[in-house]
């Protein structure tokens, strides 16, 4: 991928300063109209209708309410989803629900509850969270739909006449809180809560049990050397690194054949084997193929199932980079071009689970912190290769320093009536800043501007590999830059009454708004709302607001600038309010059920 400034020459060489610095005019001949067609006209960008994309969350299981670590899965979807879109890509956003299987006709059994309408209650609550959080999917697919068990019925029988399915019996462990067979390597001895010997998965910690049944096997030993060589050609295949790594070195361990179906008298909650009414399907075989399902399978699928992407937590990777790619090349479909991994988020340093009652209730906390508010958090501390524990202090800190006084502080600083009593986005003077020495500026605001104008850049190359939280990091520097900015020429202190402070006071709070504006547009992927009432403010338009859009200062590139002398747009109030400490989080999670507000 490449931004507008890649496609910068260098031809100011002359200039000192310049020399040293990134921030050199593009196409400095054209104006920024031209310019911006052609970007538009460049086949490696814009707008075409074969640029697609497709993003998918792992589809959750229906046995619980969500919670924090599950939305913290969709929002990442979500922010890739919206990135592509401002990118002009054609993009299409999957999640869903993973209502088949063991673990849920259990949970429906405890619930006193017939399995489908359990399934749709919880079902409905996933897509309340998603909708209240801005996660604009684009499809929401729950497994016991008719057009998906029809995708999995026609997928089974493509594997099983390609002779990859056999009839054998399957002995060993298996995990119904992971709906996972396990080798005995992948097993150790636990006490449960009372003091009794058990057997558990050594990776997640959940009880396992002996099982002998007859069912249908997958030929997947047989797929070891191709998943080499698929991921030996494509080393960004997994993403991050370390869980590549993870995957290449358990395809070098035991590699079994896979059983792919249940005895329909253990469990009845989940498709029929085609052909077999005793067997059910695997739920991980039902599962998987859901990504399949909204791509349109079993017809035509290619638009989206060649551009496929998926995020997913480390607990179920071996799924992912294992089971499913080789139930592809068995089904002779391409693979996924990306599967991100992420860690996971955990409360006193532990998984967050039902059981220790550790559970973050995302809704709750978006209620409290705003959904802007929330996402920023998750994306921001979140890190892709290792875990992180959550607290509300965490959130509370981090979003005061950085949404409130920092972000905030500086378009409150730029837009007060006090500083720029005409509400206009004012002009830029280049005697006062030249691309020159000679000016006003100081060599801080150089490097500020290098900061800025190289951000958008650096933005692209961290979302693209789900390093968002570095992305954020890297906004966050430069917001500090401009707000360091400000302060040092103190604008407030100018006479105005004097022409050249007067330009020079525009001039300060012209080049901040163009930050704010390349800020606003960059962070649109995380904060939809946030980002939309700081370029409001600004008077950026909606056409205004895309990938295309981040050319930084043209007018100090000497070009023209399309937002000098606009009228800004109208104050809304602040652009977060500070949150306050005090608020407990016992009294608010009362009062919110008081309220009626699902908890
Ligand atoms: N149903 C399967 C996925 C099938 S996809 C074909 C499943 N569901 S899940 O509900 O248990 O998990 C869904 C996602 O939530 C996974 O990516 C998982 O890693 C993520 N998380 C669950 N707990 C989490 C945390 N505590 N922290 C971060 N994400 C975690 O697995």
């Amino acid at each position: 991928m490449r931004t507008p400034f890649r496609f910068v020459t260098r031809s100011c060489k002359a200039v000192h300063r310049l020399q040293q610095s990134s921030f050199l005019s593009p196409i400095s001949a054209v104006s920024s109209h031209q310019r911006i067609a052609v970007l538009r006209n460049t086949s490696t960008y814009f707008c075409k209708e074969d640029r697609s994309y497709y993003i998918t969350t792992p589809i959750f299981y229906v046995n619980a309410s969500p919670h924090l670590g599950h939305l913290y899965s969709a929002v990442i979807a979500d922010c890739l989803h919206r990135y592509k879109l401002l990118q002009g890509f054609n993009s299409k956003f999957a999640t869903g629900t993973d209502e088949h299987g063991l673990k849920i006709q259990q949970a429906a059994e405890a619930a006193g509850k017939d399995p489908l309408t359990f399934c749709t209650d919880v079902s409905e609550r996933f897509k309340h969270l998603f909708n209240s959080c801005n996660i604009s999917y684009t499809d929401y697919i729950r497994t016991t739909e008719q057009a998906h068990c029809q995708a999995v019925k026609h997928f089974w029988s493509v594997l099983c006449n390609k002779g990859l399915i056999y009839k054998g019996s399957y002995e060993g462990w298996y995990s119904t809180q992971d709906e996972s067979f396990l080798t005995a390597s992948q097993v150790g001895d636990a006490w449960d809560s009372s003091g009794k010997e058990i057997k558990v998965s050594l990776e997640s910690g959940h009880k396992v049990e002996w099982m002998k049944e007859e069912n249908y096997m997958f030929r997947l030993s047989a797929f070891r050397s191709q998943l080499l060589d698929w991921l030996r050609g494509n080393p960004r295949a997994i993403q991050p690194e370390r869980f590549y790594q993870a995957v290449i070195q358990w395809l070098q361990e035991d590699l079994p054949d896979l059983s792919v179906s249940r005895q329909r008298s253990r469990l009845q909650w989940g498709i029929p084997v085609p052909g077999d009414a005793e067997q059910t399907i695997y739920v991980w075989l039902d599962a998987l193929v859901n990504y399949l399902t909204v791509a349109g399978y079993p017809d035509k699928c290619s638009q989206w199932w060649n551009v496929a992407h998926h995020i997913v937590g480390k607990d179920i990777l071996k799924f992912h980079a294992i089971y499913w790619p080789a139930f592809l090349l068995g089904a002779g479909l391409p693979l996924p071009q990306t599967i991100y991994v992420h860690s996971h988020w955990t409360v006193g340093g532990k998984k967050m689970s039902k059981s220790l009652g550790n559970v973050v209730d995302p809704l709750v906390r978006s209620q409290m912190f705003t959904t802007d508010g929330m996402r920023y958090f998750l994306l921001r501390q979140g890190v892709p290769d290792s875990d992180c524990d959550y607290t509300d202090n965490k959130v509370i800190k981090l979003l005061n320093a950085e949404l409130a006084d920092s972000l905030g502080g500086l378009l409150n600083r730029c837009t007060a009536p006090a500083l720029n009593p005409a509400q206009v986005y004012p002009s830029f003077c280049p005697q006062s800043f030249p691309s020159q020495h000679g000016g006003r500026a100081v060599v801080e605001d150089y490097n500020m501007l290098d900061a800025v104008k190289n951000l958008p850049a650096v933005v692209e190359q961290h979302y693209e590999s789900m390093h968002v939280y570095k992305a954020l990091e890297a906004i966050s520097a430069c917001v500090r830059q401009t707000n360091g900015f400000v302060q040092r020429h103190a604008p407030w202190k100018l006479d105005r009454r004097d022409s050249k402070d007067q330009h020079w006071l525009d001039t300060i709070i012209h080049v901040s708004l163009e930050c704010l504006r390349i800020y606003g547009t960059l962070l649109q992927p995380i904060v939809p709302e946030i980002s939309n009432k700081l370029l409001s403010r600004l008077g950026v338009q909606p056409g205004e607001r895309s990938w295309v859009d981040v050319n930084f200062l043209p007018r100090y590139q000497g070009m023209d600038c399309p937002f000098e002398g606009r009228a800004l747009g109208s104050d809304s109030g602040v652009l977060f309010s500070r949150l306050e400490t005090y608020m407990g989080l016992d009294t608010f999670i009362s009062q919110s059920t008081e309220l009626g507000l699902p908890t």
